[in-house]
C-alpha cells in the first residue's frame, strides 16, 4: 500500500516518535509499505512520521532500487559514531520543491533493530551517512531545515505559508 506523504506543517513531523516494541507481521507489512511509498515518491529515505505514523521506523535505499542489498530497515535507530564533514544539498519528501546546503558528518555508524528485532550496526559514508542522520532526525521530530541558517529557514517557512494560502501545499 502506498501512503501519501505528510507535508511540513503537520505536527506529526515535529514530535518525537515512539519506540517500537512489537516485531510482528504488522510491522513487516508496514516496513514494506514504507519502501513502496518511498519509491513511489522518488525518495531514498523515509521515516514513519512522514506517512503519519509516529513510530521509530525508517527505511533507506540510497541506490534507489539499483541494489536490492542496499535496502536498509532502521527500527529504533541511534547514531553511535559521527566522523568528518561533508557539505551538500539536501531535500525532504515532506518539504517538496526545496533543497538546501547542509553540513553533515561524512561517516556515520547507526545502531538499530531490523524487522525481526535483531540489533545491528551499519556504517555509511557520504549519501548514506547523510540519510542515516536525516532519517534519525525525523524520529526525534527534527527536520533538515533546522540545520540551515535561521534566515534561510524563515524564508522557506514564508514561502510554504504562501503555498498553503494558495492551496498548493
Ligand atoms: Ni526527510
Amino acid at each position: 500500500m502506498i501512503y501519501p506523504i505528510v507535508k511540513f506543517g503537520d505536527p506529526v513531523l515535529e514530535k518525537p516518535s515512539a519506540t517500537v516494541t512489537t516485531f510482528d507481521d504488522d510491522l513487516k507489512r508496514l516496513v514494506e509499505d514504507m519502501f513502496e511509498s518511498m519509491y513511489a515518491a522518488h525518495g531514498v529515505g523515509l521515516a514513519a512520521p512522514q506517512i503519519g505514523i509516529s513510530k521509530r521506523i525508517a527505511v533507506v535505499d540510497v541506490t534507489f532500487k539499483e541494489d536490492a542489498g542496499a535496502k536498509l530497515v532502521l527500527i529504533n535507530p541511534e547514531i553511535i559514531l559521527k566522523e568528518g564533514r561533508q557539505r551538500g544539498t539536501e531535500g525532504c519528501l515532506s518539504i517538496p520543491e526545496f533543497r538546501e546546503e547542509v553540513t553533515r558528518a561524512k561517516t556515520v555508524t547507526v545502531r538499530a533493530q531490523d524487522s525481526n528485532g535483531k540489533f545491528f550496526e551499519h556504517t555509511g559514508e557520504d549519501l548514506l551517512a547523510r540519510a542515516f542522520l536525516h532519517e534519525t532526525d525525523h524520529l526525534i521530530g527534527k527536520l533538515y531545515i533546522s540545520h540551515v541558517s535561521a534566515l534561510k529557514r524563515d524564508l522557506i517557512k514564508r514561502k510554504i505559508k504562501k503555498l498553503v494560502k494558495a492551496g498548493e501545499w
